[in-house]
């Protein structure tokens, strides 16, 4: 039986995941900073799931979940870099702890991950799946949000840097960059600015109103890991159009436009 570790498993994202993994007959391994919601979770998947309180900021907290699941299941087969936190307002308004903690948690909170799980999964030496959640964000940068574009900017860069390092040193551990579109989750939970209080209620209300649904979205997740994809883009819609049109705007040395959703910042 195939095993899931899962940060940010405790909300949205993670949930779903780990409810599709349980549906698909692995066994999961729930680390969020949330215990409350986390046990929630871990409530309703039963036997199959570990919960584990895991902040993903701290290297310490990250071994003893990788401790935990191993002693309790023997095995990873998949690692869901999941986790992750979003600010708006203004670049320059939005405080030092804000920005920092978009790079421990975005970032760094994957670096952390992969430092404590790659040398298991060598060690082990069969096959793997590292699953980095980034965003369409990682692609298209956005206004009233640059800690998120940045840092997920960062995931893609380091996605990227992490599969080939992989491919020379041990090709059964394989790697994916997931690039979710809108999903309903609790990702806008952190109250805006007065900069950005439209900016904000226009996104939770777009992932309100066309958000994917949490299970649905995890449903095609693992559909596209079975397909052994690098590239996961449940929501191509969300991305295609829009990075080509950025891709155009770069060969042409043209100004960068705002397209996800212009009248949100006019
Ligand atoms: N929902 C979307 O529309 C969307 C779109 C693109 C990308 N994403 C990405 O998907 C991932 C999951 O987000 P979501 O939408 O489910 O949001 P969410 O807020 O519902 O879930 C994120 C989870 O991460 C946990 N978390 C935050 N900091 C942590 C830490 N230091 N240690 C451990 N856990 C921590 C939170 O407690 C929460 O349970 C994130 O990386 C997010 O950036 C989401």
């Amino acid at each position: 039986m195939k095993v899931a570790v899962i940060t940010g498993a405790a909300s949205g994202i993670g949930a779903g995941l780990a409810k599709q993994a349980v549906a698909l007959g692995m066994k999961v391994v729930l680390a969020d900073r949330d215990q409350a919601g986390l046990e929630k979770i871990a409530q309703e998947l039963g036997d199959q799931a570990l919960a584990v309180v895991t902040d993903v900021t701290s290297q310490a907290s990250l071994d003893a979940l990788a401790d935990k699941a191993y002693a309790a299941f023997g095995q990873v087969d998949m690692l869901f870099n999941n986790a992750g936190v979003l600010t708006t307002g203004n670049c320059w308004e939005i405080s030092d702890a804000q920005w920092q903690k978009s790079w421990q948690v975005n970032v760094n909170g994957i670096v952390n991950g992969l430092r404590t799980f790659v040398p298991r999964l060598l060690k082990a030496d069969r096959p793997a799946r590292i699953i980095n959640t980034a965003s369409v964000g990682g692609f298209l940068p956005s206004p009233l949000m640059s800690p998120y574009s940045a840092t997920k900017f960062a995931v893609v860069a380091l996605t990227e840097s992490l599969v080939n390092e992989l491919a020379t040193l041990n090709p059964q551990i394989k790697v994916s960059l997931l690039a979710p579109g809108p999903v309903k989750s609790a990702i806008f939970r952190e109250a805006p600015s007065e900069a950005s209080a439209q900016f904000h209620s226009l996104m939770t209300h777009m992932l309100d109103e066309n958000g994917l649904d949490a299970d649905e979205f995890a449903r095609l997740v693992f559909e596209a890991i079975n397909r052994g994809e690098y590239w996961i883009v449940p929501q191509p819609k969300m991305l295609d159009p829009l990075l080509e049109a950025r891709n155009k705007i770069i060969a042409n040395r043209a100004n960068p436009v705002f397209a996800w959703a212009p009248e949100a910042v006019n």
